[in-house]
């Protein structure tokens, strides 16, 4: 059966690899995520029945109630909620590290060797802090707490400290195990090192948060498989670890900010200072679908920037078949994709492809950023911060530094949005006003739906 267990294994491992590897694009990413479901389907068959936990009853109803909750919440769930729903997935994921630890805690028998016992008090550790960060970061997004940093003297210096208790705890555990105390009060700090460290962070902040505790997730899980010597979950963990860190990487660079600027430097504590305070009163165009429709019968290209209000509206499909129209009267349309544009990562590119936009029409932004200046109308259907100037030059912004859609390069910028309101990171946009810029107020669908029948008709 040990062989038996470990080709199994072997196999699972080697799906979780090519799944990754399919993810890297969006044409093979469907088959990427079904390779690692069924790598995860292997590996948790072939664990239950090699080391019998349960009985062949209680592992059939078990898939049948999780794949129930699992098609439950994938149906029922929001795309603009997806960022929480990931966010309670690495909770659990470090919750269940910590409980596996502990639980092999309590079956330790005779002398134990050193390291094993640290693993156990890491795994504790970075379990549970990533368990309690995950659901301050959910509770941020879901607006059950407020996105904005919340921060306390000395709060940098105090979390430092908690990490130096928990290294001194955990020697104390190794040097004599069979006092449980040190891991519990590990188990109780690490719980309050989870809450404190993701408090300052702020809503803007969190995709890159969600990524990093995702990593954390992993790295609990590989740290719990060297505890219970199983393979799979080590292979796994360190999948999950290291490829959480390298999406962390790039959505640091994405806002040009360090990872140590965005966990440290609660930027966006004073998100709504911008936001209209001053009693001036700024000046913008409206435009009607009518109007917008004559502009786009005199232009010839236009590059569509799609924000997370197009997913709110779910008006992607609506946008298709304007550009549809678009292109057969003869105009050139583009999608610029901002990385974190939308939600979560990829937001804008899972909304398009849903709407079988064609992947030759989409491009990053720095595929595209240098063709705004040779085009007519940047059309922006329910973005803002991705496009909003302020990212450029306003020192103490939230965005400041972020790279931005270069939209106000292009002749025209057409704006659909409901309101003047400010983006997820809480900062006015002074694009609204410029001379250049039309907004259209509506809802994404309705705006763009009329836009669609007038060019029909
Ligand atoms: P945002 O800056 O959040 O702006 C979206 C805009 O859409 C809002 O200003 C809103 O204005 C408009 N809107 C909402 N509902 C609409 C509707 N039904 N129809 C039309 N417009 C609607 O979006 P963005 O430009 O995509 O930037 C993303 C922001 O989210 C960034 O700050 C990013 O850091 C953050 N974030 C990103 C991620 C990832 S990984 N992508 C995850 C979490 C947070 P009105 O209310 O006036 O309509």
């Amino acid at each position: 059966m040990a062989t038996i267990t470990s080709l199994f294994y072997l196999l699972s491992a080697v799906l979780f690899i090519l799944g990754l590897k399919n993810l890297g694009s969006p044409k093979t990413a469907r088959r990427g995520n079904a390779l690692a479901m069924l790598a995860m389907l292997l590996a948790v068959i072939i664990t239950l029945l090699d080391q019998r936990i349960l009985d062949f009853t209680h592992i059939i109803l078990g898939l049948v109630v999780g794949s129930a909750i699992g098609v439950y919440a994938a149906k029922k769930v929001q795309m603009t909620a997806m960022p929480q729903m990931v966010a309670i997935f690495n909770g659990f994921g470090g919750g269940a590290s910590t409980l596996v630890a502990t639980s092999e805690y309590f079956q330790l028998s005779g002398a134990t060797e050193v390291n094993i016992l640290a693993t156990i008090a890491l795994s504790i550790l970075i379990g549970t802090v990533t368990f309690t960060g995950s659901f301050i970061a959910f509770a941020k997004l879901q607006g059950i707490m407020k996105g904005a940093p919340i921060t306390f003297p000395g709060q940098r210096a105090f979390n430092g400290l908690i990490i130096v208790a928990c290294i001194v705890l955990g020697v104390m555990f190794t040097r004599d195990p069979g006092n449980m105390t040190p891991l519990m009060v590990i188990l109780g700090l690490a719980a309050l090192l989870g809450v404190t460290s993701v408090i300052p962070i702020g809503g803007a902040d969190m995709p890159v948060v969600i990524s990093l505790l995702n990593s954390y997730s992993g790295l609990a899980a590989a740290a719990t498989g060297f505890v219970i010597s199983n393979n799979v979950l080590i292979i796994g963990g360190a999948l999950v670890g290291a490829s959480g860190l390298i999406l962390t990487k790039i959505m640091c660079v994405a806002m040009n900010r360090s990872l140590g600027n965005v966990l440290f430097a609660a930027v966006g504590s004073d998100g709504g200072a911008a936001s209209g305070g001053s009693g001036e009163q700024k000046q913008v165009t409206r435009y009607t679908a009518d109007d917008a429709v004559m502009m786009l019968d005199n232009a010839q290209s236009v590059i569509i920037v799609p924000g997370y209000g197009l997913a709110v509206a779910q008006a992607q499909h609506v946008l298709q078949e304007m550009a549809q129209l678009l292109e057969a009267n003869g105009l050139n349309v583009k999608y610029a994709i901002h990385p974190v544009a939308g939600r979560m990562p990829g937001h804008m590119n899972v909304l398009l492809a849903e709407a079988n936009v064609s992947y030759e029409q989409l491009y990053e932004m720095d595929a595209i950023n240098d063709d705004f200046q040779n085009t007519d109308i940047a059309l922006i259907i329910g973005a803002n911060d991705v496009v909003n100037p302020v990212a450029r030059n306003k020192k103490d912004s939230a965005l400041y530094g972020m790279p931005i859609l270069n939209v106000d390069q292009a002749r025209t910028v057409m704006i659909v949005k409901r309101s003047l309101s400010v983006g997820f990171a809480g900062e006015d946009n002074p694009l609204f006003y410029d001379d250049k810029t039309r907004m259209l107020f509506g809802d994404a669908k309705k705006m763009v739906t009329e836009i669609v029948q007038i060019l029909k008709s």
